[in-house]
């Protein structure tokens, strides 16, 4: 019987997984099935990753999967663009927010406090963060970190870690063990 780890889940399910996307179709079906799991909606997810990696990529696959509709824009210029995600269709899960920040232009922590993205970060719903290391210190932990690494061969590698109890119960239903969802 495994002991628990700080997360206040059993260890083993606490391990970050490995994934290859050998296309962009592998990309897309990766955020379909996170976004099958409600608790996503609720999520703070930082995206790790050089210029090109994939992270707007995969972003607007995950807010597509979650029925966000029409033009998807890059923050880069914003900084922020928010999202309204509606409910589904069972009416299961209520409608809520999304935020999806880029922060490779971020310089000023006075903006932090300024552009009112303390409260951002404290509100419900998804947060979607692009270049957290800019904003490192600003926020607690993140619930789900996913490094994307592109290959010569456009194939990515990525890494999926979970922050908090949060991230850990997404990323066990995420692994391989847990079945298509
Ligand atoms: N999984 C993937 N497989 C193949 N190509 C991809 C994949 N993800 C992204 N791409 C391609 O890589 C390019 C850059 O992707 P994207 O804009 O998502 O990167 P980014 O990490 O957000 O970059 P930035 O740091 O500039 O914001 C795009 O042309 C996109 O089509
Ligand atoms: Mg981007």
């Amino acid at each position: 019987m495994p002991l628990d780890g700080p997360l206040g889940v059993p260890n083993h399910l606490n391990r970050p997984l490995a994934l290859t996307w050998s296309d962009e179709a592998d990309c897309a079906a990766m955020a379909r099935r996170l976004a099958a799991l409600p608790a996503v909606r609720g999520a703070c997810i930082e995206l790790h990753g050089g210029l090109g990696a994939g992270k707007t990529t995969w972003v607007r696959h995950l807010l597509r999967a979650l029925g966000v509709t029409g033009r998807i824009k890059s923050p880069s210029y914003a900084i922020v663009e928010p999202h309204v995600l509606p409910a589904d269709a069972a009416g299961n899960v209520p409608a809520g927010e999304a935020w999806h920040f880029d922060f490779y232009r971020f310089g000023d922590p006075q903006e932090w406090e300024d552009a009112g993205f303390r409260e951002l970060f404290a509100a419900p719903g998804l947060k979607l963060v692009e270049w957290p290391e800019r904003i490192a210190g600003l926020t607690g932990p993140a619930d789900l970190a996913l490094t994307i690494e592109a290959s010569i061969d456009g194939s990515r590698a990525v890494r999926v870690a979970a922050g908090t109890a949060r991230g850990a119960s997404l990323l066990a239903a995420l692994s391989p063990a847990a079945g298509p969802t």
